[in-house]
């Protein structure tokens, strides 16, 4: 990003009778070089100056001059061009860079706010499968992102612990289930499955299974103390083996209260949605009506009394504004759950909580892989850890082909394998829908996370090789051809493309900065001779390497992909 020099601003702002900061959003980057660095298109004040645009750039070109660092200016058509002195740009972004450090484009802006974030959110007793990958990827990249601007995150794990499930889980178990076999399982979690499972097989024939399942879950919501015990150990073991697939992708989590965290905190709220008259009662249920909203109404009680999935998340909110006076309240969730959120948005706006508008639902699209999607009740569900597993395995594979002597072969493996499956939903827009391929993530020259881990790996080496230099002595004028200057420009562009990501909740716009930053260090890396130049050629040429190197790292960082020295 060019910034553009106040006195440009000041003198253009006295021309046109505009503001500064308005006229500051006239500038456009030329597509060539020919055109120069910055150029401003004079049509936006041809209405105000009632003149074509040419004869406007005319007249502003002598009022353009003697500016620092702009080293000649062009009217072209209607266009005014600046040149800059590339040299002194190249100096402070690369100086900017190497100080900051990993703090590069980082802000206060956040300082005191409390972000919540609710991602991953997993099912106690179902798989962890691929299709958790994106909410839990993006959640991560997220609460990283928001650190980097100053936010404190609040990384909160909604588990899905609470519902009819439950019951048939304990039936199943208690008819079918072996302890000591689950507990000694390599993966408990499959254990309860394969039940849950046979408890949907079995029910088809028999009907009563389903009876018995709501008088367990009747059991559970009582507190019976044998099935409440059987039912956190079903917790416990779906946790256990959740953290296995946390600790590769380097996640942690602040909160794992889930929604049976609120079964005790449930009926205040009711009782003051019904004091507010916000419900009503429809058949025996207590809803929300929203027809004036355009939405059908929102369950409240179903029945039988009993609470749902909308109760707990309104309940969820308000706790979550109590305990942590969130600044903004996020819900990482796929686009499925479209009306829900806005149901549980507006019932709390009609509660009267003036921060609902606080309240985001960051929406992504499907995930599958190319082999078809999968559904949990047929028990097809392809599982995330495995598909982590096999991505290092595919990697380990390929580096012992590439650079068989690595010396820390297993931990560079897990890098790369699991930054190529971190990567694929983080490089679209998040509503994107996405389809998983092994060909496209393991691809070490595409635009995908090996490439870029392999670039920073270039970067350390160059630096490794060339030893100290001397920053001071760095002659800029080495990195002001084309291919300097463009990489120049991609490294200044990183700290923008954070601040849209959290403006926007997309972290792809930094996948692709990175990707950019990538692609442009390549290019300059075959173009220019870093070592066994003049010492002032060298050192510049170090510098913008060392830049490189850092903006890399910290982008990858941002997104959860983390960035080996070697590889
Ligand atoms: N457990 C739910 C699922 O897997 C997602 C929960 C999202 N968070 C929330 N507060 N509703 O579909």
């Amino acid at each position: 990003m060019m910034t553009v020099d106040p006195i440009i601003l000041d003198r253009l702002s006295a021309y046109s009778g505009a503001p500064a900061d308005e006229c500051a959003g006239w500038f456009e980057v030329p597509k060539s070089r020919e055109m120069g660095d910055l150029a401003l298109p004079c049509f936006r004040m041809a209405k105000v100056k009632r003149m074509a645009p040419p004869a406007i750039a005319s007249e502003l070109l002598p009022l353009m001059s003697g500016i620092p660092r702009v080293i000649k200016v062009e009217a072209v058509g209607g266009y005014l061009n600046f040149f800059f002195d590339r040299s002194a740009g190249a100096r402070d972004t690369v100086l900017g860079i190497i100080n900051a450090g990993e703090r590069y484009g980082a802000s206060c802006e956040g300082e005191g706010r409390n972000v919540c974030i609710d991602f991953s959110s997993i099912n106690i007793c179902k798989p962890f499968g691929v299709h958790h990958i994106t909410t839990t990827v993006l959640g991560h990249s997220l609460s990283r992102i928001f650190a980097h601007l100053g936010y404190n995150p609040v990384r909160i794990n909604h588990l899905g612990d609470w519902g009819t499930q439950f019951g048939k889980m304990l039936v199943a178990y208690k008819k079918w289930g072996d302890h000591d076999k689950i507990e000694n399982s390599e993966s408990p979690m499959r254990e309860l499955v394969e039940l849950y499972v046979k408890f949907h097989q079995e029910a088809e024939n028999d009907p009563s299974l389903d009876d018995e399942a709501r008088a367990a879950f009747r059991s559970i919501e009582l507190h019976d103390p044998e099935n409440w015990a059987l039912y956190e150990w079903f917790k416990e073991l779906t946790l256990r083996e959740a953290q296995r697939v946390y600790e590769l992708l380097g996640i942690e989590f602040d909160s794992y209260n889930g929604e049976a965290f609120y079964e005790d905190k449930m009926p205040a709220v009711i009782k003051e949605l019904q004091d507010k008259a916000v419900t009503t009662v429809d058949n025996g249920m207590t809803i929300v009506d929203l027809s004036e909203y355009d939405m059908p109404p929102c369950l409240i009680l179903k029945s039988n009394g009993g609470t749902i999935y909308p109760t707990r998340d309104i309940t969820a909110a308000i706790y979550r504004k109590n305990t942590y006076d969130f600044y903004k309240n996020l819900y990482v969730v796929a686009y499925q759950q479209n009306l829900h959120f806005r149901q549980v948005f507006k019932v709390l706006e009609l509660m009267g909580c003036d921060w609902a508008k606080d309240c985001v639902h960051v929406n992504f699209g499907m995930i599958s892989m190319l082999e078809g999607t999968f559904s949990t009740r047929k028990g097809n569900a392809v599982y995330l850890e495995d598909v982590l597993r096999s991505s290092i395995e595919k990697t380990r594979a390929i580096m012992m082909e590439k650079s068989p002597d690595l010396p820390n072969m297993d931990e560079v493996a897990r890098q790369v394998g699991v930054g190529a499956v971190v990567w694929g939903p983080l490089y679209s827009s998040r509503i994107k829908d996405f389809t998983f391929s092994w060909d496209k993530a393991l691809n070490f020259e595409g635009e995908t996370a090996p490439y870029a881990q392999y670039t920073h790996a270039r970067c350390c080496s160059v630096l490794r090789k060339a030893g100290e230099y001397d920053i001071e002595k760095a002659d800029w004028s080495a990195v002001e051809n084309e291919s300097s200057a463009a990489l120049i420009k991609a490294l200044a562009a990183l700290p923008k493309a954070i601040k849209l990501a959290a403006e926007k909740y997309e972290p792809y716009l930094i996948s692709r900065a990175v990707i950019e930053i990538c692609s442009c260090f390549n290019k300059f890396y075959f173009e220019n001779r870093i070592m066994g130049e003049a010492e002032g050629v060298s050192a510049a040429r170090l510098a913008v390497t060392e830049a490189t190197r850092i903006a890399v790292k910290l982008g990858l960082y941002l997104v959860g992909v983390e960035a080996p020295e070697r590889m």
